[in-house]
């Protein structure tokens, strides 16, 4: 079947604060899009992308799509929407157990081996898996006036990642059921756990960051290029 890949940068960026939305941002002398986009066709070079944009977008730049087989979703409100919309743009050319992919456009330093581990796990799994990575910190659950109430338990707590791949059936019904029920969801398991199912977590590397606030971009940047020289070795 074939493989479609979601990848949502229609948001704003609020917490980064800058004038443009984070996913246009420099990054190593490149929109943080264009360094998503590329690592994403390298692994899945076969998949057909469907970009989640913002209507009124005005840095977005064609030339950045290194698919020849792409298409341009206008997104919602939340990321949720967003996905949501890509999933209706092509119902009339998926089937139910089409593998659908869905990466932020916020995280460009996903690896080339995780996005391959990934697939793997996915074309085997019937409800589906998403790279995630071990809590490392001691977590602390706080009061509202950040005192602390309790020390969660940092065993099998995981940070959720993307890519998260599911089967585009599933993932269509999980997304139609959460968007209804009003339950907000900032990731796409969450849609799925939410009709019982349990999605597998693949062990994913802690670089994979997403830019989130200003400096997760110093950071950004300091994994590139981490990541460049030892591939050169
Ligand atoms: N996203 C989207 N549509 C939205 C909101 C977010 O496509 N309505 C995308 C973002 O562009 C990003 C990814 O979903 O690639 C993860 O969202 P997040 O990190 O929250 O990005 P923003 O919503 O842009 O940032 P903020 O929450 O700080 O405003
Ligand atoms: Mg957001």
């Amino acid at each position: 079947g074939t493989i479609w890949l979601i990848v949502p940068a229609a948001g704003r960026g609020t917490r980064m604060g800058a004038t443009q939305p984070k996913q246009y941002l420099p990054l190593a002398g490149r929109p943080v899009l264009a360094h998503t986009l590329e690592r994403l066709c390298q692994a899945y070079p076969e998949a057909c992308l469907c970009l989640c944009l913002d209507a009124r977008d005005s840095w977005f730049d064609t030339a950045w799509v290194p698919y020849d087989d792409w298409r341009r979703v206008d997104g919602g409100d939340e990321r949720s929407d967003s996905v949501m919309q890509a999933l209706e743009a092509i119902a009339d050319d998926a089937d139910d157990d089409d593998l659908v992919i869905v990466h932020d456009a916020a995280r460009p330093c996903v690896s080339h081996s995780d996005l391959l581990h990934l697939k793997t796990v996915l074309t085997q799994d019937p409800i589906g898996a998403l790279l995630a990575a071990p809590v490392a910190d001691t977590m602390k659950r706080a009061d509202d006036h950040s005192r602390i109430r309790y020390t969660e338990s940092r065993e099998r707590l995981w940070h959720a990642l993307t890519p998260q791949g599911f089967r585009y059936r599933l993932l269509y019904e999980a997304l139609q059921y959460v968007l209804r029920s009003g339950v907000p969801i900032t990731d796409e398991a969450s849609a799925v756990e939410a009709l019982g199912y349990s999605p597998q977590l693949v062990v994913g590397r802690r670089d994979n960051l997403k830019i989130t606030h200003p400096d997760d971009l110093v950071m950004a940047e300091l994994v590139l290029a981490a990541q460049a020289s030892s591939s050169r070795q």
